[in-house]
């Protein structure tokens, strides 16, 4: 049930060469708890992964590192306007987009391409081309990992934000998630929030769901590098929040900054045109680079460590404090 000295390279987006000291999969609820109930794992540091696609390996883990393999699909409730879906937390997070534009259910269309599992996707609240997770979902079924008892939590007991909820913040390491489900819609529901999008699907053809899944896999692999061609974990800092205020101070020095309106009166600025400013396009640190279509995203040019990519972004965080007096907050987590 256990492995030890289990490579992690395939299972962190990166390709950081690294070990977990003990790995274990788990396809059901009851394999999950017997793993948890072991001296092993209550006497060890422990931690979840999916497909590794927000984490950046600075050692090894000296721990059980757990993952999931629960991988059904389940429709289980329709009518005539929706679609409910438990997923499983081990489902490929593309394979479900797939399936979910295959059969005509709209919502998750513009998450297209997003790599990683579902798991990991209601931890990270993923988002992009105008819609977040937290738009479609009813509820997560977890594990309670001290307890050993399954729970179902609305969408509200998550917490969710801007790439944030519970289970990255109070709840961290408390809860496994076994599923996921989903509300989707039967009718069409276009999301054209982001700028330029409804121009790009008309361009490709109809609105459909097949049309702007197409759409959007051609947008994120004109910006994105393809992890298995160059490591990377996408966004490597979130977008910053910044008041009016600060806005207006920092418009006086640069009026050309892009922002956006945020909740509670923020504007977001987008991090990579600050990373952008401060030259760090297509620039690298011995192995760990910046990609040169897109900033925010750092690569790893083959056989980085971790320790080099983390030296490379808070090079990163220091000039754009420097230059605009905003910190920037990793979307990667780090570990060890
Ligand atoms: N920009 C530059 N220089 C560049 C590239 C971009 O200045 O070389 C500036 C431009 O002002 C551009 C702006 O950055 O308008 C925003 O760029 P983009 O629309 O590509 O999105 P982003 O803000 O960089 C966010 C998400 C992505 C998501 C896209 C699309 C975060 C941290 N990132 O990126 O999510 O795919 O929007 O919605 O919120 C991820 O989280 O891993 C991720 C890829």
């Amino acid at each position: 049930m256990l492995n030890e000295n289990y490579s992690l390279k395939n299972l962190n987006t990166f390709g950081i060469d690294c070990y977990a000291r003990w790995f274990a999969e788990y396809s059901s609820a009851d394999e999950l708890r017997e793993i948890v109930g072991t001296d092993l794992y209550r006497n060890s540091p422990s931690m979840l992964i999916g497909r590794g696609s927000n984490l950046l390996f600075i050692t090894d883990f000296e721990g059980v590192v757990l993952h999931s393999a629960m991988r059904a699909v389940k429709l289980i409730g329709h009518d005539k306007s929706s679609v409910m879906l438990e997923v499983g937390s081990g489902v490929l997070w593309d394979e479900l987009v797939e399936h979910c534009v295959r059969n005509g259910w709209w919502g998750i269309e513009n998450l297209s391409l997003i790599p990683g599992e579902a798991g990991a996707a209601a931890v990270q609240n993923i988002g992009a081309y105008g819609v977040e997770l937290c738009d479609v979902l009813e509820s997560v079924k977890v594990l309670d990992l001290s307890t050993g008892q399954e729970i179902s939590l609305s969408v509200e007991d998550c917490g969710y934000g801007y790439r944030k909820s519970i289970f990255k913040t109070s709840a961290r390491n408390q809860f496994a998630i076994l599923s996921v489900r989903l509300r989707l819609s039967r009718q069409p529901r276009p999301c054209f929030k982001y700028p330029h999008l409804e121009e790009e699907v008309l361009k490709r053809g109809e609105v459909d769901l097949a049309t702007i899944r197409r759409t959007i896999i051609e947008i994120r692999t004109a910006k994105l590098p393809d992890p298995e061609v160059l490591g990377n974990a996408g966004s490597f800092f979130m977008n910053p929040l910044v008041s009016a205020s600060k806005l207006e101070k920092l418009q006086k020095v640069f009026p050309a900054i892009p922002n956006y309106p945020a909740d509670n009166q923020q504007v977001k600025i987008p991090a990579a045109w600050l990373i952008d400013q401060c030259g760090w396009k297509g620039k690298s640190m011995g192995k760990a680079g910046v990609y040169e279509q897109q900033p925010l995203v750092l690569v790893n040019q083959g056989g980085a460590t971790g320790k080099e990519i983390a030296e490379l972004a808070a090079a990163i965080q220091t000039t754009v404090a420097n230059q605009f007096d905003i910190s920037l907050v990793p979307e990667v987590n780090y570990i060890g």
